[in-house]
């Protein structure tokens, strides 16, 4: 899968299968986050890897009862150190470590869906009956809970603003009437017209054949 098809057609799941999560495919997926780009290249960032079933259980508790979560054969708790952060960039790096965290969870996902693993990112959970389960200090910060494992269902890609509505140029509120004719990037329509055109190929053949 390339890198673009992963990202648009990866999904949240919210339902798993009871089978066992390869390690081969967890440590890719581990690894992931640690190729995370990170302010300053700090890699702040900590995972917790969860696979003990009452732990499992009480994480989905602690997720605001998102029982699901414990269904999963494996959790991970992504948290930063946010000391170190700051230590560099003051109370910015409170800003930065969040940051640090997102990028290694959105590459946790990525890699996850690119190996056929399915996962949700969880940030509803009640912070400090998380910090008990999986034992995280007071100086610590909890930025994610990630349910990994084979899906139990299949769900419709939800419906996302079009480009339109996501970028302005030049400044805030300036929109692009048409992006795609402005950027001369026709990936789409040139798509639609390749799915039109092999369309029209087979119902030629069709009818010669008829
Ligand atoms: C910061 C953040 C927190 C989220 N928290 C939850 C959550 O607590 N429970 C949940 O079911 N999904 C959660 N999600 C997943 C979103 O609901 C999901 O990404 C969104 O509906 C779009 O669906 P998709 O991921 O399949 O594209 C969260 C996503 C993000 C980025």
């Amino acid at each position: 899968m390339d890198a673009l098809e992963c990202i648009a057609t990866r999904r949240s799941i919210r339902k798993f299968q009871d089978i066992p999560l390869e390690f081969e495919k967890l440590g890719n997926i581990l690894d992931a986050a640690r190729f995370a780009p990170s302010a300053g290249n700090l890699q702040d960032v900590k995972i917790i890897l969860v696979t003990d079933e009452q732990a499992r259980q009480d994480i989905g508790s602690a997720c605001v009862e998102q029982y699901w979560v414990g269904t999963a054969q494996v959790i991970l708790v992504v948290c930063t150190d946010p000391d170190k952060t700051k230590r560099f960039y003051g109370e910015k790096g409170v800003l930065y470590s969040a940051h640090n965290a997102g990028t290694a969870v959105q590459n946790i996902l990525l890699a996850a869906h690119d190996q056929g693993v399915s996962s949700c990112w969880v940030g509803a959970f009640e912070e400090e009956k998380l910090r008990r389960i999986v034992g995280v200090p007071g100086n610590a910060a909890i930025h994610a809970v990630i349910p990994l494992g084979y899906a139990d269902e299949k769900v419709p890609m939800p419906v996302r603003l079009t480009l339109e509505n996501v970028v302005f140029l030049g400044s805030w509120g300036n929109r692009i009437k048409d992006i795609a004719a402005y950027m001369e990037w026709y990936g789409e329509h040139v798509q639609k017209a390749i799915k039109k055109g092999k369309q029209l190929v087979s119902d030629f053949a069709r009818r010669l054949q008829g």
